[in-house]
């Protein structure tokens, strides 16, 4: 762990949020600050984030090393209660009795000398993204197994091995559903000498029923994939790790990691039901953490939206983010790429939203060439300097038009999820996004009407303590338990 020393008068408000360990709280119902909650709203919002990044004043080394905890917002007939926990891995609990950092982490390293690092345990810090299953949730992190957690009071219950994982088989924190069938896609990166990728299909319970592994050259960083009907995409970014520093302890694998720009970013076409590689290429260079809808349109080309980075400056700059403050630039932007399934190559590509963004959001069911998404953005025309997003947009493909909702200059939005309105006949929906508001330190909900995001929120509620920012969410409906 790394002792930080920051100026706070540098800082922006945004940092108020992660100063503090977040507090804990139980089910307890939601006051309206104004609007009023959409009555079909009918079911159950997760987020998952690090919600502590300090323990005795050491700080976190990177911002990915927090303690994942999670935040469920269930609503019922206009009603709304929410709960805030932390996810109680094997890690944390050793942590809290010690009331010290003991794991290394994906940015961090244990405390104390290089050879006791060397054999030190990793902590899973359950931190990434939330996969909801009928009899449960996980709380994802892609160093290892899930987490699963009581859907209502998000009581830890297991590690989960989902039927088949093995104890080095980690399940990465971006499943995907498919539309049609139900069956759910995911990968897990199994270090080695070489990374092997290992991808997995579960069936709709979550339970793990068919597992490919793929060899890789060196070990890379793969964070998300996407999924277009009968294929799966990988784009493998030229990072890979400095192995010896990171295996004897001296650096973290963060810090381990290395861009490499002459191995190109590698695409690999997967077939869905096989799961077997079908093409393989590397074009040029770029960094990515995630991608927004994947289809085939109708010449059989894979059309896939990606938050490109030139390189690898992002993760300079999430590690500062942990301090409180960064210096690092970094500007994602959305693409569309159109990939020929038979040989990976890239036919066209096309600059989408050229405003610094991420977390792109495609309801699960949409992914249709003219489906909105979502994504956190940089204000338009301002001063985004030092700032984490102050905006959230959505890009409407076919008119390419772009619709910002600035949440305001210290009001900090979280990934924006969207729901589909109960028996809309079109893609109406609600968009929910936590706010952390620094100038009353106070965090809120807040509901927009996807079709009028450039209005008002039609509905914010108060949330019983400051949820530090977050990750990844989704949403159940309550129809599907
Ligand atoms: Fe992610």
């Amino acid at each position: 762990m790394t002792a930080v020393t920051t100026s706070k008068t540098q800082q922006k408000a945004w940092a108020k949020a992660i100063a503090d360990p977040a507090q804990e709280f139980p089910l307890t119902p939601l006051s309206v600050l104004s609007g009023a909650i959409p009555s079909d709203l009918q079911g159950s919002l997760y987020r998952n984030g690090p919600g502590r990044l300090e323990r005795q004043g050491q700080r976190v080394g990177h911002w990915f090393d927090g303690d994942g905890a999670v935040l469920a917002v269930h609503f019922a007939d206009g009603q709304a209660e929410a709960t805030y926990r932390y996810v109680r891995s094997a890690g944390y609990v050793d942590e809290e009795q010690a009331e010290a950092f003991l794991y290394s982490g994906y940015g961090s390293l244990a405390p104390g000398p290089f050879w006791q690092r060397w054999s030190s345990q990793l902590k899973n810090a359950g931190n990434t993204s939330v996969l909801a299953l009928p009899n449960g949730i996980l709380a994802l992190w892609e160093g290892g197994w899930p987490h699963r957690l009581d859907a209502k009071t998000l009581e830890t219950q297991e590690v989960d091995a989902l039927g088949k994982l093995q104890a080095d088989e980690p399940y990465s924190a971006h499943p995907k559903r498919h539309p049609q069938t139900g069956d759910i896609f995911n990968f897990g990166m199994v270090a080695g000498a070489n990374a092997t990728l290992n991808i997995y299909r579960s069936d709709v319970s979550g339970r793990i029923d068919r597992k490919q592994s793929i060899p890789l050259n060196g070990i890379p960083l793969v964070h998300d994939f996407v999924l277009a009907d009968r294929y799966l995409v990988f784009c493998v970014p030229p990072i890979r790790l400095n192995p010896l520093p990171a295996v004897l302890g001296f650096q973290s694998f963060s810090d381990a990691l290395m861009w490499q720009p002459k191995h190109g970013t590698q695409l690999v076409v997967v077939d869905a039901d096989t799961l077997e590689v079908i093409s393989s290429e590397a074009v040029d260079p770029w960094y990515q953490w995630h991608f927004g809808k994947g289809f085939v349109n109708n010449d059989g080309d894979i059309v896939l939206e990606v938050v490109r980075y030139e390189n690898f400056a992002t993760n300079q700059q999430l590690k500062e983010i942990a301090t409180g403050q960064y210096d690092t630039p970094a500007l994602g932007q959305l693409y569309r790429i159109c990939v020929d399934p038979e040989t990976a190559t890239v036919r066209a590509e096309e600059c989408l939203v050229a405003h610094h963004c991420e977390f792109p959001y495609v309801p699960a069911d949409q992914p249709t060439v003219t489906a909105p998404t979502f994504l956190s953005l940089d204000p338009p025309n301002r001063d985004n300097t030092g700032e984490l997003f102050r905006a959230i947009a959505r890009f409407d493909p076919d008119t390419a038009k772009l619709t910002v909702a600035e949440t305001g200059l210290e009001r900090y939005p979280s990934e924006p999820i969207y729901v589909p309105k109960q028996n809309a006949t079109t893609s109406s929906g609600w968009v929910l996004t936590v706010i952390y508001d620094g100038s009353a330190h106070q965090s809120e909900l807040w509901i927009y009407d996807s079709d009028r995001l450039e209005d008002e929120p039609v509905c914010r509620l108060h949330l019983p303590s400051v949820i530090p920012h977050s990750f990844h969410g989704t949403w159940r409906s309550r129809a599907t338990g």
